[in-house]
């Protein structure tokens, strides 16, 4: 799903962490976004909340929000911070829950682990427990916490789907969920690709609002809930970074959610998975050439039998010849190749265009010269595998690109590292 551009989740994810332990050894090093006290103080946090948060929690903040206004953390609860980074959120939340509670913080990166072990242990904090894992696997068993609370940290995570699918798993039921995270308005260009700006990585990696928001109901949250949406940007100490955003529509969104009784069927999941408004969802966001690729497809694979069908249902004979369903199918398959090829200019692969034409050539093989039902089914399968690579390349790279039109990975350097 991420192994794009030449980089896998795993290049991504060391990525990440050499990128976050800069942020945890060397915090004044020069970053595109704001990290430490006063990057606390913009995402939101009162003095009273941060009054007693150590100054090297503080130092390390590299969150975008504040997660806390969601409100939903209770004296004894068992919470768990998802990316936990050098324990802010963890002092606060320690500090809600008491002594009858528990924190439990997680985080991949070794450096960031290290740094809060050390905070915890100075300041005599006692109900925290740190957990070194993924968010796409958290090591915890099902039901075992009853808040989940995570800032700045699913934009950076390569299969989100999986990571709330993971802080659904570890919920209890009716339990609540808070979270700020880095999300885009709308998908961006491939003009943008090369635009040395677009290392404002603050933005890699975020998803589509909407789409965000979606993927929570999918996994069977409820009442998921918007509190704030802000400009985290027009805090970045970078002008091209905030210029990048803007163009996206990059922005900060603190949200609340409640985790539902059960897991939803598979019937619930896939009914809102394939909902006409994620449809037409979809199709404003690939663009126009995306859905006509798809459609074309469709229609060369399916549209010529279902004609048939709704003319039987009719009544209607078939006043048509062979050689004319043939060429019609073809024609479709040529409509969709066309269509895929205009998928080269948003995510510069050329694999599912030369996919499709051997899907086309197959076809009119099959079409023309001599029928064989292998060869036709080859033909249609060639084409539905190129329209599937043109719509998934083209989805990601409605997140900032690189040549193939994939996220990019943060550069793990401190002067080019990347806000979460
Ligand atoms: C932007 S920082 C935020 C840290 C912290 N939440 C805060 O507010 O300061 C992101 C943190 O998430 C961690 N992280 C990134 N990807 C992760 C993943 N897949 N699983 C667990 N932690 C991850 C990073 O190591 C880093 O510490």
């Amino acid at each position: 799903m991420v192994a794009v551009m030449g980089f896998s989740a795993d290049q991504i994810r060391e990525a990440v962490q050499m990128m976050y332990t800069v942020v945890a050894r060397n915090p004044a090093a020069p970053l595109h976004f704001p990290v430490g006290a006063d990057a606390c103080r913009l995402a939101g946090y009162d003095e009273a909340m941060l009054d007693r948060v150590p100054a090297r929690s503080l130092e390390s903040f590299a969150g975008v929000g504040n997660p806390f206004r969601a409100d939903v953390v209770r004296k004894g609860d068992t919470v768990l911070d998802v990316g936990a980074g050098s324990g802010t959120d963890v002092v606060i939340a320690a500090r809600q829950v008491g002594d009858a509670g528990r924190v439990i913080a997680l985080d991949l990166t070794r450096a960031m682990r290290s740094k809060l072990e050390g905070i915890l242990a100075g300041e005599g904090i006692g109900n925290v427990e740190i957990l070194s894992g993924d968010a796409e696997n958290i090591p915890l068993p099902d039901a075992s916490v009853d808040v989940v609370t995570s800032n700045g940290v699913l934009n950076l995570v390569p299969d989100k789907r999986r990571a709330i699918g993971e802080i659904f798993r570890v919920t209890k039921p009716g339990g609540r969920v808070q979270i700020a995270d880095i999300v885009i308005a709308r998908p961006v260009t491939p003009d943008c690709e090369d635009d040395p700006a677009l290392w404002a990585e603050c933005v890699v990696g975020a998803t589509v609002d909407e789409i965000y928001l979606d993927m929570f109901r999918d996994a069977g949250f409820e009442e998921v809930e918007v509190i704030r949406d802000y400009d985290y940007f027009a805090h970045s100490p970078s002008a091209d970074t905030r210029e990048v955003a803007k163009q996206f529509g990059a922005h900060g969104m603190e949200i609340r959610m409640r985790r539902a009784q059960s897991a939803p069927s598979w019937l619930a999941h896939w009914s809102k998975r394939l909902h006409p408004s994620r449809f037409l969802r979809q199709v404003r966001l690939r663009g126009l050439w995306g859905s006509v690729a798809f459609a074309g497809a469709l229609l060369a694979c399916y549209g010529t039998l279902a004609a048939v069908g709704v003319m039987s249902a009719l009544g209607a004979t078939m006043a048509l010849n062979e050689g004319v369903w043939a060429g019609a199918i073809v024609c479709f398959a040529a409509l969709a190749c066309i269509a895929i090829g205009f998928g080269w200019r948003k995510h510069r692969s050329i694999v599912p265009l030369i996919t499709a034409l051997a899907g086309l050539v197959l076809l009119a093989y099959a079409m023309f010269i001599e029928y064989q039902m292998a060869t036709e089914l080859a033909g249609f399968a060639l084409l539905g595998i190129a329209t599937w690579l043109d719509f998934n390349r083209r989805r990601w790279s409605t997140v900032p690109g690189g040549k193939s039109g994939h996220r990019r990975v943060a550069r793990p350097v401190a002067t080019e590292a990347a806000p979460g």
